[in-house]
């Protein structure tokens, strides 16, 4: 990722772009805030012509950082006031869905909400904290250019609120169905610059837009399809999302002509795996999902090309792993199978390799690996789930 560099080269398009007025709130609040702080926007630095006019005062953003990363937020969330939902809803700039909450749901169904909820109350941390490094000028989270670093604070301002909404009728759909909201736990997050933390954002989206096919699959399958297009609001939604994220690392904003399937199994497991904080959730085990072991893709980074991948998975036995086959879920296509070859053990850790047939399948954009106890034929992603031991191991390619 060279984040500086198209960065540069995002800053002359946007310039080009600034007749088009960029909707924000909160923006007057930040600017004082970023002066002086070690960033390049003060009262000294030069701004281009053209700059965008300053957006409207709004509410401010709740800001908060914290590595682990824990909540609530100064605005209540995850229990937002009807003032706070008020101004969490300008911020977002538009409202939750206001036609009262679906009830009667499966309860397989119940359980999708319950993942994102999850997974859009991590998302709000990881957010609300990419927010407050991008505003105080953390370093590594610095932006130079005027026009670039607004554009990127008003971007992430609304995704902040949008996740807040996301998280917040999830729980509102729990607890019209007789469920408990869930509650956040304490987050870790791996991203030490901009470029990392919104290579890192691509990837957990990316992953959610899978996921969330998965969802209105079994929607659809429980006789709940009235809930199916609210969530595919939310997949545009994450969709639009991305191609900013994708934007801003100089890659073409849409990733691939049908974007990569993933399952409820592979979200949850891999959240607990990378980002929550091991002990801290106060009720995720009414989440009735497994958590994978922990698959590590080694190679990095992965070129496109075909090539042979290394993986590890730690293993309690000191015998490399028998009968196992590694799984590559891509775009909508049938799981690609392939041999697990060399394995070794040392130290509790299996390291092994396969192969990665990119030019045949074109695995660009999100590839899910995944270690399996049986070598197919697979139909689904969800088919590979069910017979998953490690995973899911996250390839991202152009
Ligand atoms: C938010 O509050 C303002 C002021 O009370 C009110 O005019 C507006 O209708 C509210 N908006 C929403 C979306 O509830
Ligand atoms: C914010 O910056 C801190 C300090 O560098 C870092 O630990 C954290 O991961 C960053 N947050 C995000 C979301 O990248
Ligand atoms: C394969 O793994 C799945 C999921 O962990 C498990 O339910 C199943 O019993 C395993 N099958 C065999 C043959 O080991």
């Amino acid at each position: 990722m060279h984040f500086s560099t198209a960065i540069l080269a995002g800053a002359a398009l946007l310039s080009a772009a600034n007749a088009i007025p960029v909707a924000s709130s909160g923006w007057g609040e930040w600017e004082g805030q970023g002066n002086g702080n070690g960033g390049g926007y003060g009262p000294g630095s030069s701004q281009p012509s053209g700059a965008p006019a300053p957006p409207p005062a709004g509410p401010p953003a709740p800001l908060k950082s914290g590595n682990p990363f824990s909540f609530p937020l100064s605005n209540g969330f995850p229990n937002l006031s009807p003032d706070e939902l008020n101004a969490t809803e300008i911020q977002a700039h538009g409202t939750e869905p206001n036609g009262g909450a679906p009830t009667g749901l499966a309860a397989d169904d119940l359980t999708s909400f319950r993942l994102i909820a999850f997974n859009e109350i991590f998302e709000v941390a990881f957010f609300t904290d990419l927010l407050f490094n991008i505003t105080t000028n953390v370093p590594g989270f610095t932006i130079d250019d005027h026009n670039t670093r607004q554009l990127v604070i008003n971007a992430i301002t609304a995704i902040q609120a949008q996740e807040e909404l996301h998280a917040d009728n999830a729980n509102k759909i729990l607890m019209a169905n007789g469920a408990d909201p869930i509650q956040p736990c304490q987050y870790k997050f791996p991203s030490a610059t901009l470029d990392d933390a919104l290579a890192f954002a691509k990837t957990f989206t990316d992953v959610v837009l899978g996921t969330l096919q998965d969802v209105q699959l079994h929607l659809a399958q429980n006789n709940d399809d009235g809930v199916v297009p609210v969530i595919g609001s939310v997949i545009g939604q994450e969709g639009e999302q991305t191609g900013f994220f994708r934007f801003f690392a100089g890659l073409t904003p849409s990733e691939l002509p049908f974007l990569t399937r993933s399952s409820r199994e592979f979200a949850f497991s891999v959240l607990n795996q990378a980002v929550v904080v091991p002990g801290t959730c106060p009720n995720e085990n009414q989440i009735d999902l497994p958590i994978f072991l922990p698959l590590t893709v080694n190679t990095s980074p992965i070129e496109p090309k075909d090539q042979t991948l290394s993986f590890s998975v730690p293993v309690d036995k000191s015998s490399p792993p028998a009968g196992l086959s590694l799984v590559y879920i891509n775009s909508q296509n049938v799981p690609i199978v392939e041999k697990v070859e060399n394995a070794q053990v040392s130290n509790g850790m299996a390291t092994f390799e396969a192969f990665f047939p990119y030019t045949e399948n074109l695995l660009n954009g999100l590839t899910i690996a995944a270690l399996t106890n049986s070598s197919g034929p697979f139909t689904s992603a969800e088919d590979v789930a069910k017979v998953t031991i490690a995973g899911p191991g996250l390839i991202e390619i152009m």
